[in-house]
C-alpha cells in the first residue's frame, strides 16, 4: 500500500506524516529528501527559491520500492499511489504559518495560498488517482489529523472525500499577501 500525503506548504505533511508511518509502521519517504539523495534535480527556479525536481527520474525510482510506503510532500499526489490524502488549512491560518515558513519571499506566499484557495492540488490529485480525500487539518491537532486518516483507512471515508472544502466563496476576493 502506497499512500500519499500532499497539500500545499505548512499544512502540515511532515508532522502528520512521521506520527502516521510510526503508528502503521510503514516506511516514510519525504520527496525532498528522497529527490537530495538521487540528485533528481533538473534546475533552479529563483523567483520560488526552490530546485526544480525531475520528476521522471522520481518515478521511475518511487516504482521500484516495495512494501508499505508513506511518500510525503506537495509533489506526491502525481506519483503511483493507492491512495491520495491532501491535507487542507483555511486560508487566514494557512497565511499566518506561510508568513512563519517563507517569511522573504512573498512570492511564494501569494502562490501557495492561491493555490490553497483554488483547491490546486486537490484538482491534481483527482487526475491521478480515484481514491482522494481531503482533511480540513486547521483546528486538528498532528495526532487528531492521523486519526482522521486511520479513520479513512478503515473504510471511513464518507465524511473525507475529495470535493467538500472549498474556501472559494469566502476568499476569492482576499488574495494578497499585505
Ligand atoms: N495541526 C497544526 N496546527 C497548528 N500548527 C501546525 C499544525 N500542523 C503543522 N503545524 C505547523 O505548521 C508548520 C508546518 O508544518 P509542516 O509539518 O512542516 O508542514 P509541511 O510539511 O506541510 O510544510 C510547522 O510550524 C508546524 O508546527
Ligand atoms: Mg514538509
Amino acid at each position: 500500500m502506497r499512500i500519499a500525503i500532499s497539500g500545499v506548504p505548512a499544512t502540515g505533511k511532515t508532522e502528520i506524516s512521521k506520527l502516521l508511518s510510526k503508528k502503521l509502521n510503514y516506511r516514510l519517504i519525504s520527496i525532498n529528501e528522497f529527490a537530495e539523495e538521487l540528485d533528481a534535480f533538473t534546475g533552479y527556479d529563483k523567483k520560488m527559491e526552490s530546485r526544480i525536481l525531475d520528476m521522471a527520474k522520481l518515478k521511475k525510482e518511487i516504482k521500484k520500492l516495495k512494501g508499505n510506503i508513506i511518500l510525503e510532500g506537495h509533489t506526491s499526489h502525481l506519483f503511483p499511489v493507492d491512495m491520495i490524502i491532501v491535507l487542507r488549512c483555511n486560508p487566514e491560518i494557512l497565511k499566518k504559518r506561510l508568513k512563519k515558513k517563507f517569511s522573504s519571499n512573498l512570492l511564494k506566499i501569494q502562490v501557495n495560498l492561491e493555490a490553497e484557495i483554488l483547491g490546486v492540488i486537490s484538482s491534481e490529485a483527482v487526475m491521478n488517482s480515484r481514491k482522494v480525500y481531503e482533511i480540513d487539518t486547521t483546528d486538528k491537532s498532528v495526532k487528531e489529523s492521523v486519526n482522521v486518516i486511520l479513520k479513512i483507512l478503515k473504510g471511513e471515508i464518507e465524511e473525507f472525500k475529495v470535493g467538500k472544502i472549498d474556501w472559494l466563496e469566502e476568499f476569492s476576493n482576499w488574495i494578497d499577501t499585505t
